[in-house]
């Protein structure tokens, strides 16, 4: 069973807060959704496995340890996803970046899919699949299904806000996949956004709206 890892760094709690606040422009949303995301790859990659070697330093030999095992990809949903890739990236500048492109049908809530173009040895990384919001989960499931056909069998997902529905349909959908969260919200309104959340994530980035 999927395990929910829920984040509460003092510093990504704080961040939370300046996004969620209504009055936050876009400037200051992509620079703080930018931070938060390197603070997240932090807490993502705590189990990366390590092998010993040793390095010369100007007094002698040090025993020391380097990241080993599988290379790593991030993979983005578009298009909030986007707005996490730069911020992950500094902390694991050698990971290859991958976008699926994922919109929901606003009258349905149901995933549409138009746009995938991913690293060709997806299923031999271990892959980070980012964007802010989980909120039906529709969106995705359906973008975990798509690495999982191309081969992809180590996928952790990381948003910033999640509702207890989404992580429901994760957990049920792909068992096999952790979920890193800031916050899980109370519940989903009518139109399937998150409550209290942050609004749209996407307009908020890009200021669409
Ligand atoms: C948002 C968000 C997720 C999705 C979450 O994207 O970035 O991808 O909604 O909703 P779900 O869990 O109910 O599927 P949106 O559909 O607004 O597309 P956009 O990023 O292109 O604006
Ligand atoms: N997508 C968003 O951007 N925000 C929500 O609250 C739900 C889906």
């Amino acid at each position: 069973m999927s395990t929910v890892h829920l984040i509460d760094h003092p510093l990504i709690q704080h961040k939370l807060t300046l996004i969620r606040d209504k009055t936050t422009g876009s400037k200051d949303f992509r620079d703080l959704v930018a931070e938060i995301s390197t603070l997240m790859a932090y807490e993502v990659t705590r189990d990366l496995p390590l092998e010993d070697t040793e390095v010369e330093t100007p007094m002698g030999v040090a025993p020391a340890r380097v990241i080993s095992g599988k290379k790593v990809g991030i993979i983005a949903v578009l298009r909030a996803g986007l707005g996490m890739v730069e911020g992950m990236l500094r902390l694991i500048p050698a990971a290859k970046v991958g976008h699926i492109g994922i919109y929901r049908d606003p009258e349905t809530l149901k995933p549409i899919d138009y746009y995938c173009k991913l690293p060709k040895d997806v299923g031999e990384r271990d892959l980070i699949l980012v964007d802010p919001m989980l909120a039906t989960g529709g969106s995705a499931a359906c973008a975990i299904r798509f690495l999982k056909e191309r081969g992809a069998s180590s996928i952790k997902l990381v948003v910033l806000v999640a509702a207890p529905e989404g992580i429901e349909m994760v957990k049920e959908s792909h068992p096999d996949v952790d979920i890193y969260t800031a916050a899980i919200d109370k519940c989903l309104n009518s139109h399937g956004y998150i409550v209290p959340g942050l609004g749209d994530a996407g307009d908020r980035l890009f200021g669409t709206k």
